[in-house]
């Protein structure tokens, strides 16, 4: 092994073996890297690009930031409403970018810290698991070529862009997020390739910063897997914005003019924009992981096939994070790099509870879930009982402007045709991602209905439209 300069040596011991070995050093390799760290396991972390991955360099963190740029910006047009006089807030993305990798160095500093901290050893480079499942070859990084071995292996290389047939990525006309998130000036007009989680927030920001954004959507709906009133809530929102959205739409190409690009739509109908943004998913990468000789089971879809404690179909190798089909997010990313862990430590991890995780949109008007929608949970044969509640009648939403969006509750439905059991809940609306904690722990402490309707929110806040939501399925409520 050869050490860089950042990380001088493992903590002890044989540098070239370890209790664990992760290959990959986004949210699934390094929150496996320092929980096992911390757990007292010697731990390397073969990374081939930048620590924090996807999620710190070119996902959550960057997108968010250009987000909130969007919402001070808004703020600041809106700020007469108020009566607070300003003259038409003006734009220099420039700034906004910067501002937006400073946050990124901070954190992958912190993060590398932090590694530091733990005593995990960083090698830069790419990493590739051997035939024997305990050797991971490392090359064509700063730390050399070298091989090292694990008792344990983890393979956890993430996800990247894809897109769909005839529209060749060139990051000038036709974008992925990765070239979206590097932009030095909003575009006058932008069509939005699928109307899924980066689709609803990159159209958000680009319509609050001044962009015409076209949303062409494959399917009836935008927002998989969100309820379709709360889909509906944005899609309004959206539409009063001026963002077109069109859902149920074949993409079947497009032309390049002297300036940006025709889409075709299977309809017959074109759209004529600046910069057209491909968002329909990402896909596993497993390109380099060198699995053919292994033995390691993919799936068609290229995902590394796992059990529900993240062990891949070869002993002593597990995988968590975007590489395996579960859902995409850093959060669950962290929460499979945990689970499989404390299964190589032998402590019988509890596994995921994929059907209850949280899922934050950063979108405006902001989207939050956890648990079944509507929907899904009818689907699943449950006889539900449904409360909403408009963010409308809330004193602080009047008092913060951000008066559009609901809450929605889904719950089992009693005899007395009361709520029992919450199911569920999705909302759309003010600061719904700070709110959704609560929601979160109904959802996954199996709360009914009047348990949780029994605790006091405090006033005046937002989160009284989930508390008055829950009451109204016990069939008493106050407003
Ligand atoms: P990744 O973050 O992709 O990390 C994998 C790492 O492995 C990479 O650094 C890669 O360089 C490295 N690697 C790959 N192969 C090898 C190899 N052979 N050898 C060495 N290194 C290798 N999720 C949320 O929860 N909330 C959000 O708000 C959110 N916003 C997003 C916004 C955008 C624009 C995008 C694109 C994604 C967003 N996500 C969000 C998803 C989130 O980024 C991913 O779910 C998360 O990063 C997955 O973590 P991971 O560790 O599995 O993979
Ligand atoms: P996605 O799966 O969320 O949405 C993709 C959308 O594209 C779907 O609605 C799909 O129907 C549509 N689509 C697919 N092919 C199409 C076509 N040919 N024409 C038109 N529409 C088409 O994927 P997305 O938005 O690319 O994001 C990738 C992943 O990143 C997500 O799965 C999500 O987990 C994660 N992410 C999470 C965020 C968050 O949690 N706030 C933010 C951004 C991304």
């Amino acid at each position: 092994m050869v050490p860089t300069a950042e990380n001088p040596d493992p903590a002890s011991g044989d540098d070239t073996h370890f209790d664990v070995v992760i290959i990959g050093g986004g949210p699934g390799g390094y929150a496996s890297a320092l929980y096992g760290a911390s757990a007292g396991l010697r731990v390397a972390m073969v990374e081939k690009r930048w620590i924090g991955g996807t999620c710190l360099n070119v996902g959550c963190i960057p997108a968010k930031e250009l987000l909130e740029t969007a919402a001070v910006y808004r703020a600041v047009a809106g700020a007469k409403e108020f009566g607070v006089l300003t003259d038409a807030p003006g734009l220099d993305f420039g700034i906004t970018q910067d501002r937006k990798q400073s946050i990124i160095d901070n954190l992958v500093n912190g993060l590398g810290g932090l590694l530091k901290g733990r005593k995990v050893t960083v090698l830069d480079g790419v990493g590739r698991l051997d035939a024997d499942h305990r050797t991971v070859r490392v090359s064509g990084g700063e730390s050399g070529d070298s091989s090292i071995t694990g008792d344990a292996v983890i393979l956890a290389a993430g996800s990247t862009t894809r897109t769909i047939p005839g529209f060749d990525i060139d990051g000038t006309v036709v974008l992925t997020s990765d070239e979206v998130l590097a932009i030095r000036e909003i575009p006058a007009s932008a069509a939005v390739i699928g109307g899924g989680a980066i689709g609803c927030e990159f159209a958000s920001m680009l319509s609050d910063l001044g962009s015409k954004v076209t949303i062409l959507e494959a399917l009836p709906k935008i927002l998989p897997g969100v309820d379709s009133e709360v889909a509906q809530v944005v899609q309004r929102s959206f539409k009063k914005r001026g963002i077109e959205v069109r859902t149920g739409v074949q993409v079947t190409g497009h032309t390049p003019g002297d300036q940006g690009t025709t889409i075709e739509v299977a309809d017959g109908e074109s759209v004529q924009v600046d910069v057209v943004v491909v968002s329909v998913g990402r896909r596993p990468y497993v390109d380099e992981l060198g699995l053919d000789a292994t033995g390691v089971t993919v799936t068609d879809r290229g995902f590394i096939e796992v059990d529900e404690n993240c062990r891949t179909s070869v002993d002593g190798v597990w995988a968590v994070g975007d590489v395996i089909p579960t859902a995409q997010l850093a959060h669950v990313a962290f929460a499979e790099g945990m689970v499989a862990i404390r299964d190589i430590l032998g402590e019988n991890p509890v596994p995921v509870d994929y059907g209850r995780i949280p899922l934050c949109i950063y979108c405006h008007p902001e989207v939050a879930s956890a648990g079944h929608s509507e929907e899904s949970a009818k689907e699943a044969g449950f006889d539900v009982v449904v409360s909403k509640h408009r963010y409308a009648g809330n004193s602080r939403a009047m008092i913060v402007g951000e008066t559009e969006g609901l809450v929605k509750i889904i719950a089992v439905k009693e005899a007395d045709g009361t709520g029992g059991q919450i199911l569920g809940v999705h909302m759309a609306g003010p600061w719904v991602t700070e709110q959704l904690g609560q929601a979160y722990l109904a959802v996954n402490w199996e709360a009914t209905v009047t348990e949780a309707a029994a605790f006091i929110q405090p006033h005046p806040t937002l989160s009284e439209t989930f508390g008055e939501t829950l009451m109204a399925l016990t069939r008493r409520s106050l407003h």
